[in-house]
């Protein structure tokens, strides 16, 4: 297999795009391919501070690398979790984005949610019931709520996330099979800033899993391989799985199937567009952040049930 640009021996074969290139020509190719799709989608400009929620896995490190040498002004986000799962998940993957952002000189921020809130998310989750034994939606929930307030607190534009095709496809992937109109609607490559919410971009979008890991190891970027301890068995792996069946026998299933839902989206032909519904959002009366639910917001009101039982932690 040659390299599509110089004709040396290539190192990525791409069947969905029908190239290969070499490992040089890789390392070019996927920066001038974001680049065309911060712009293609209006992501931000290199006037605007973007911060980069940053978890030490190969596409949120490999998405702050790629902005960096673009010539963006992106600082890291990194949020301290506290998931041990026995492997030390948390602390290798705090290691690892700090040990990125010493070698390249760059500003990150942590902020550790067990200092802040008093209890690492599997406590939280455990003492305030909720997610049926799994912390992963206290976990969302939290990271949601942390990645706006800090994004909106210390100034910046917009928040970008690591986010690959096979995430969204995935996600995308279940949306339809329950159609679910309001997410469905929600989701894309930007999700403008609106009423106390900071702009949403997912600069790697378009690109394959593997072509993140490919990234990855040849920039020689350090991180962490396992996957989050909680994620095994989830139905989220599973659309993936499945989607990979598919696109294993035609190759390029997963892009078509983002893309012409986000073309569909856009045209307006298969979705009435209606107003969304955070449309009519306040501010939570705790935390101040924008919220639909009357009072306290979901964040809120899950640390108000974790601070109500804590006798039952031991
Ligand atoms: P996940 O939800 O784990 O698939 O992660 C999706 C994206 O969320 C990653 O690519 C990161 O941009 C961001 N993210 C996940 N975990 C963290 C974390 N602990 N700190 C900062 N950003 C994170
Ligand atoms: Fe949050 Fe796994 S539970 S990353
Ligand atoms: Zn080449
Ligand atoms: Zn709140």
């Amino acid at each position: 297999m040659k390299c599509k640009k110089c004709g040396e021996k290539a190192s990525v074969n791409m069947r969905q795009h029908r190239m290969a290139l070499c490992r040089e020509h890789f390392l070019e190719w996927i920066p001038d391919q974001t680049e065309r799709f911060i712009k293609k989608y209006n992501m931000f400009t290199r006037n605007e501070k973007v911060l980069v929620a940053v978890s030490g896995g190969k596409d949120s490190l490999s998405l702050w690398d790629i902005l960096v040498r673009l010539g963006y002004n992106a600082d890291g986000l990194y949020l301290g979790l506290g998931i041990d799962g026995g492997i030390g998940y948390s602390d290798e993957s705090h290691r690892l984005t700090d040990e990125f952002a010493n070698k390249n000189n760059l500003k990150l921020h942590v902020v550790d949610i067990e200092k802040e809130y008093g209890h690492s998310i599997p406590v939280l989750s455990e003492i305030s019931h909720r997610g049926h034994g799994k912390p992963c939606a206290v976990c969302g929930l939290t990271k949601r709520h942390e990645m706006n307030r800090i994004a909106r607190d210390l100034g910046y534009d917009v928040l970008a996330t690591g986010h690959n095709l096979d995430d969204e496809a995935a996600v995308l992937f279940g949306n339809t099979l329950h159609w679910e109109p309001d997410y469905l609607l929600r989701q894309g490559p930007v999700l403008p800033e609106m009423e106390g919410l900071a702009r949403k971009v997912k600069p790697l979008c378009r690109f394959y899993e593997r072509e993140m890991t490919a990234y990855a190891i040849a920039r020689g970027i350090e991180y962490i391989y396992e996957e989050c301890p909680f994620a095994e068995g989830s139905t989220q792996i599973f659309y993936k799985e499945s989607l990979n069946q598919l696109e294993n026998v035609r190759p390029g299933t997963k892009l078509t199937f983002y893309l012409r839902f986000l073309e569909a989206r856009q045209s307006g032909e298969l979705f009435v567009k209606k107003e969304p519904a955070q449309a009519h959002l306040h501010p939570c009366e705790r935390c101040g952040q924008p919220t639909s639910a009357p009072g306290f917001c979901s964040f809120c009101r899950m640390l108000e049930k974790a601070a109500l039982q804590p006798t039952e932690l031991q």
